[in-house]
């Protein structure tokens, strides 16, 4: 992929991030997204090049912009797919909590999973525990040989998942194996890609989170040499329809991030709304705002963090 399309991408996830920031803490989740869908699509039409939204913000009856199957770009090539999050964590931003980024992946045509948008089971863990993970093995069983490929002792492990009531069990055994929990609530593409930067503190991701988060979070943690396990988990009859649509052909399959992401040329973009365990927030300052922005690329395996300074207008 062109260099400087990974630049353009930071353009993008940049102004969306500073549109849905001003929104934080106003109690209003719809507003701080559309906000930051509007500044995404704005940015991205902007851009010399023909991308189809593969992941967005739903079916186009539900929404008028950036909607799966929209054709974003003003060029005729590079041709790719995108799957974007404009706002990751709106209530996050709603009211002024932890953890929120504007979200970019790309890649080739048909490189990215269509997901539809439903749960899926997960467990991620960084490059030197990849192969100790198994979806099917005991909560403490996992947990073991993530420490021990680690190198760690289990209460050195820490796991983050989403403060749900459906997480009470795995929570408990976790506590009962002896690692640390971190609980958040919401957020698992940064908390599953922080399993993958040492200075996170965070070890393991589990739970069940959003499907099209899985993609986004499968490239990145890709790229950077980790691995995540993931599997449907419908929430209800129409997300089983949705999955089979979508092109999927068994519902229990067990997903790797190559499943999910395909192929070296890949790019993951995200940057910070409010802090979290990677990126700090957006800050207004007086004569600037500031951003901060993570580019990982799949064809050089770069991970590389960006402070921009922004003019107000
Ligand atoms: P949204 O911004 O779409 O609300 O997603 C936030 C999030 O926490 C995701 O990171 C996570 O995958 C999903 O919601 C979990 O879903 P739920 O809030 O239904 O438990």
């Amino acid at each position: 992929m062109d260099r400087n399309l990974a630049l353009e991408f930071a353009r993008v996830t940049e102004a969306a991030a500073i549109e849905a920031a001003k929104w934080i803490g106003k109690g209003d989740k719809n507003a701080a997204d559309g906000a930051a869908v509007a500044a995404m699509r704005t940015r991205f039409n902007h851009i010399d090049f023909s991308a189809t939204v593969v992941i967005g913000e739903g079916a186009k009856d539900e929404a008028p912009m950036l909607y799966t199957g929209e054709k974003v770009g003003k060029g005729k090539s590079p041709v790719m797919d995108l799957a974007v999050d404009p706002l990751e964590c709106t209530d996050s931003v709603a009211y002024g909590r932890y953890n929120a980024m504007s979200v970019i992946v790309s890649g080739p045509k048909g490189s990215l999973l269509h997901a539809p948008d439903t749960y899926m089971e997960k467990i991620a863990v960084g490059k030197d525990a990849k192969n100790a993970i198994d979806i099917d093995a005991t909560v403490e069983g996992n947990i073991k040989k993530v420490a021990k490929a680690l190198g760690k002792t289990i209460d050195e492990v820490t796991v983050v998942i989403l403060d749900r009531e459906r997480h009470k069990s795995i929570i408990e055994q976790v506590r009962s194996a002896g690692a640390r929990v971190r609980l958040i609530t919401d957020g698992d593409v940064a908390a599953g890609l922080a399993t993958c930067i040492a200075e996170s503190g965070i070890d393991m991701l589990m739970g069940i989170g959003g499907s099209t988060e899985a993609v986004l979070a499968a490239a990145p943690i890709k790229i950077l040499g980790g691995g995540m396990l993931c599997r449907f988990k419908p929430r209800k009859e129409s997300d089983i329809k949705n999955i089979y649509a979508m092109g999927v052909k068994d519902i229990k399959k067990i997903f790797t991030c190559e499943d999910l992401a395909k192929g070296k040329e890949l790019t993951f973009t995200a940057t910070g709304v409010i802090d979290g365990p990677l990126l700090e927030g957006v800050r207004f300052n007086k004569d600037r705002i500031v951003t901060h922005t993570l580019v990982v690329r799949g064809i050089s395996g770069t991970l590389r963090y960006m402070t921009t300074h922004h003019h107000y207008h």
